[in-house]
């Protein structure tokens, strides 16, 4: 799909669509005062009628008109005005992205970033359009024998602005969304495909054709030998018990100067998560396939990163392996010696997210990074703390902290703080080893974000638990993208900084 800013009132001439805006009880957008004199009275009709009130997120197609810009119009509730916020206008975007896909219009003019929304700026608000539109169109990997539905016709879609100024901050947007909404789908990708595809060395592969699409980005990919003379003694035994060989994979964009400090981002990638010997109960095992989720998405985001070509240097690390069970699979009581020189004891094996990732956040110290971000799908307990709705966010350093959380909110996908620290880190005492894996059932998302505290000290870092944000389940299963939009507003914002 293609994105345009657009202020000439002849660029909109013969669109197949215009959307607009009305809010509660008739009262119309500034969008729609745009095709006032085509609909005429019919919008206090139909408001008259009962047939729409502007409720949030209703919508209306008015099809066949004639004599006007556009061969249909759609209308979109707004709901209240004096209530239009961020919220509101996400969900009035989600709902003309579903009308609109629905019709048969190949093209569409949208007046909707022309209204204000509370806190959110034009730049942001036509952002927010090409992530909302782009994520709507998305397809899971076509694994089906049937032949695929037909896609929506729409494939361009034209953002109307009030004069050049105002084109400007919405191109800008649009670019910044569409680069999010491509990071989400190459995300969302890699976590949907099946875990006999998406393997350590599929994602492997993945990584090192990132580099070829990107000339920006240089990929390394190490194997069991070399991830073995590193002594990454945690990140062994975690892949000990699979048949499949780990990768480390290491991408690095190299967009700011040469001499500034990096920021690296390391995910969790497990392919699949069996729990090991400490085998998981059946239901639900499946899920386990998108246990790469931190993996894919600090992939999503250097992507992201790469398209807006950001004056920022940025390391992707990523730990990938299996884990599961097997005659020379890692037990319980298992004691291995990380690759900062920590023992640990191995008390459930199932615990193994914190294992690979200690050792990749060691790995992260070589690039002397300005921060380090460590994406998982940690705990089940951050679900149980958090729900579906905010990531879980630890971290060891308040600015780091305040910057990720502000980010979170203005790409509306939201992280919330918890604890992390000492009095956690106390759970995870071991008669026998430095430390052991688990520290028991109380603040699990808080006892796993202290493991990997105990590795990053003096790094500014933070810790993203992405349980119950990284995908769907039920009918609606299917990996979300995140946290792809909160890294990437993340890195703009340190990048235009810098
Ligand atoms: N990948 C899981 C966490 C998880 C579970 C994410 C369910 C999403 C849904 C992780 O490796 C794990 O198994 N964690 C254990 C830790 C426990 C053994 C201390 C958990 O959360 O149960
Ligand atoms: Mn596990
Ligand atoms: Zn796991």
């Amino acid at each position: 799909m293609e994105f345009k800013a657009i202020t000439d009132p002849k660029a909109r001439h013969g669109s197949a669509c215009a959307v607009v805006g009305v809010y509660e009880n008739g009262d119309l957008g500034i969008g729609a005062r745009h095709v006032e004199a085509q609909i005429g009275g019919v919008l206090s009709k139909l408001h008259a009628s009962g047939d729409f009130s502007g409720k949030l997120g209703d919508t209306l197609v008015l099809p066949h008109l004639r004599g006007g810009a556009a061969a249909r119009v759609l209308l979109v509730g707004l709901g209240a005005r004096a209530r239009f916020g961020r919220k509101p206008y996400r969900k009035a975007l989600q709902a003309a992205a579903a009308a609109l896909a629905k019709t048969g219009a190949a093209d569409a003019v949208l007046y909707l970033a022309l209204e204000e929304v509370e806190e959110v700026d034009l730049l942001h608000r036509a952002r927010a359009i090409a992530e909302v539109f782009s994520s709507h169109f998305y397809r899971i990997p076509d694994l089906k024998s049937a032949a695929a539905p037909k896609p929506p016709a729409l494939d361009l879609v034209s953002v109307a602005a009030d004069d050049a100024r105002g084109a400007k901050a919405v191109a800008d947007g649009l670019r910044f969304g569409q680069a999010i909404a491509s990071g989400m789908a190459l995300t969302r990708d890699l976590g949907n495909l099946p875990p006999n595809v998406c393997t350590p060395t599929y994602l492997g592969n993945r990584a090192q054709r990132l580099a070829k699409e990107w000339p920006s980005i240089k990929t390394k990919v190490l194997d069991h030998a070399a991830i073995k003379a590193l002594k990454m003694g945690a990140f062994l035994a975690v892949t000990q018990g699979s048949e499949q060989p780990p990768r480390l994979i290491v991408c690095e964009y190299r967009g700011g100067r040469k001499n500034s400090a990096p920021i690296c981002l390391v995910g969790k990638g497990i392919t699949f998560d069996a729990g090991g010997i400490s085998l998981k109960d059946p239901p639900g095992m499946d899920e386990m396939k998108f246990d790469m989720g931190g993996a894919a998405a600090v992939l999503g985001a250097l992507r992201a990163v790469a398209e807006l070509a950001l004056p920022i240097n940025v390391v992707a690390i990523v730990p990938t392996c299996e884990n599961m069970p097997s005659g020379k699979a890692v037990k319980p009581a298992d004691i291995v010696t990380t690759l900062s020189g920590q023992t640990v004891e191995i008390l459930n094996t199932d615990a193994e997210g914190r294992l690979i990732l200690c050792d990749a956040i060691t790995y992260s110290r070589r690039f002397k990074p300005a921060a380090v971000v460590d994406v998982a799908t940690l705990t089940g307990a951050c679900i149980i703390a958090l729900g579906n709705h905010f990531s879980g966010l630890m971290s060891n350093d308040e600015g780091l902290a305040h910057e990720l959380e502000t980010a979170g909110v203005r790409a509306d996908d939201r992280a919330w703080r918890l604890p992390v620290g000492e009095e956690y880190a106390d759970q995870l005492k071991s008669n026998f080893a430095d430390f052991a894996n688990v520290g028991g059932r109380e603040g699990g998302a808080c006892t796993a974000a202290s493991f990997l505290w105990k590795f990053a000290k003096d790094l500014k870092w933070a810790h993203l638990d992405v349980a119950g944000t990284a995908w769907l389940s039920g009918a609606q299963k299917g990996s979300t993208g995140r946290p792809v939009p909160l890294l990437v507003d993340f890195l703009i914002k340190r990048a235009h900084a810098a």
